[in-house]
């Protein structure tokens, strides 16, 4: 059975005080804290880097999710984990060999993801599913917080799910991109099981949020008897 995760991401935190935010999530019940990278070629904007996640590592032991939206990610996995990410996704659409990557990152112990815009088939990688840990689509265009939820990511969720299910694979799915109270129960609905959300979390009181959030993850797990 695959465990419903909240990842809060950073991005929408306010990172003057990224240390009391990362406590509230903590004791709100989140078990990842999902850390958006950008290079301002593969995505418009720019982000955080390798600095950032030390520092969050120094403060958390919660897992630390690293989403790589740049052009290049086999050049600094190495230093990602070695920053201390527990987890990293690559895109698919990035400019290096999918199958290296995954080599690459599986080499250093951490998990492996490999993510999709929302524009990319999904039937292309299906061929990758039994060798990554976690499938990352993303549900908004990446490169900025706060967007609306794609409606049309519904149907590749299930899509990827079924295709997970029916093949018996061990891949989390993980959703990325305007995430509300109305979208996390459609894509938990749909297979989804590990959560991002910025503004959703950090808009307000972020504990409060996350346990918000953390009771309906709990009350959709898949395969149990409620
Ligand atoms: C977008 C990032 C997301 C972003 C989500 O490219 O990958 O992680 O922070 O933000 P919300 O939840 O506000 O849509
Ligand atoms: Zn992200």
């Amino acid at each position: 059975m695959r465990q419903n995760i909240l990842a809060p991401s950073i991005l929408a935190a306010d990172c003057a005080v990224l240390g009391e935010q990362i406590k509230a999530i903590e004791n709100g019940g989140a078990k990842y804290v999902h850390i958006d990278v950008m290079d301002g070629v593969f995505v418009p904007s720019l982000s955080f880097g390798i600095p950032v996640v030390s520092s969050v590592r120094r403060i958390t032991g919660l897992t630390l999710d690293v989403h790589l939206m740049i052009i290049h990610p086999l050049k600094y996995i190495r230093s990602f984990v070695e920053a201390g990410a527990d987890s990293i996704t690559f895109h698919y659409e990035s400019e290096d060999d999918p199958d290296e990557l995954i080599r690459v990152i599986r080499e250093t112990g951490c998990k492996v993801g490999m993510s999709v815009r929302p524009d990319t088939r999904i039937e292309e990688i299906y061929q990758y599913l039994d060798k990554i840990d976690m499938l990352l689509i993303m549900t908004v265009q990446p490169g900025f917080g706060g967007q609306k939820y794609i409606r049309e990511s519904t149907m590749r969720i299930a899509q990827a799910s079924n295709y997970i299910s029916s093949h018996k694979l061990d891949c989390d799915i993980e959703v990325d991109g305007g995430i509300t109270e109305e979208t996390v129960r459609i894509v938990l609905e749909v297979g989804a099981n590990v959560i991002v959300a910025g503004s959703a979390i950090f808009k307000g009181d972020a504990e409060s949020n996350c346990r918000k959030y953390m009771e309906i993850l709990n009350s959709t797990q898949k395969g149990e008897v409620l």
